[in-house]
């Protein structure tokens, strides 16, 4: 997401949201929902746009979520009294970052990022400044759709540590040169 348009979906919890970065620079997270009537506005999972323009009737949002357009324009102005398109871009959410990482809440109550992480900035910092060019995120994910009750994967990142070594090794090596526990040297593999 480093150019302006460059944008992905997600979800912050259950709502689908879009991350856009706007023309300014700045990383905008909006719900991917029309401010017509619901419909969802994204259904790509990433890519670059200047505008994003929903299906249904086709209401137009600019990269802050803005609406810039819609069709018929002239006979909504004529027959819904107060009728302003600066009331209807699509439900933005308060954004803040910490060190690239992009943390955002619907809340506007919420406390400050600062405030919410605390001393667990401390942890992020290890992993965050473990080079000294710092830390660069690349494009693409992998999502896993696990056919079994959730207490199992949760449980697996909870408390099960015992299969880092051995799982994660190669993903240890390849951040940290090292792997995990002990030496490559000393390892084996069976
Ligand atoms: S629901 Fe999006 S334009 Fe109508």
């Amino acid at each position: 997401m480093a150019k302006p348009g460059d944008f992905l979906t997600t979800y912050m919890g259950e709502d689908g949201v879009i991350v856009t970065r706007g023309e300014d620079g700045r990383i905008g997270v909006f719900l991917n929902s029309c401010s017509h009537r619901g419909n969802k506005i994204c259904l790509a999972e990433a890519g670059n746009r200047r505008r994003f323009t929903c299906n249904y009737h086709g209401w137009t949002f600019d990269a802050k979520g803005d609406l810039v357009g819609l069709p018929q324009e002239e006979i909504y102005k004529k027959t819904c009294p107060g009728f302003d398109k600066a009331d209807l871009g699509l439900r933005r959410a308060r954004v803040e970052n910490y060190k690239g990482l992009v943390f955002a809440t619907f809340d506007d109550d919420a406390e400050s990022l600062d405030q919410f992480l605390g001393d667990y900035r401390w942890y992020l910092d290890v992993l965050l400044d473990n080079d000294e060019g710092g830390t660069e995120f690349l494009p693409g994910n992998i999502k896993s759709r696990m056919a079994c009750n959730w207490k199992f994967p949760a449980e697996n990142f909870a408390g099960d540590s015992y299969h880092a070594a051995w799982t994660h090794n190669s993903g240890a090596v390849a951040m940290l040169g090292v792997g995990v526990g002990k030496s490559n040297r000393e390892r084996s593999y069976r």
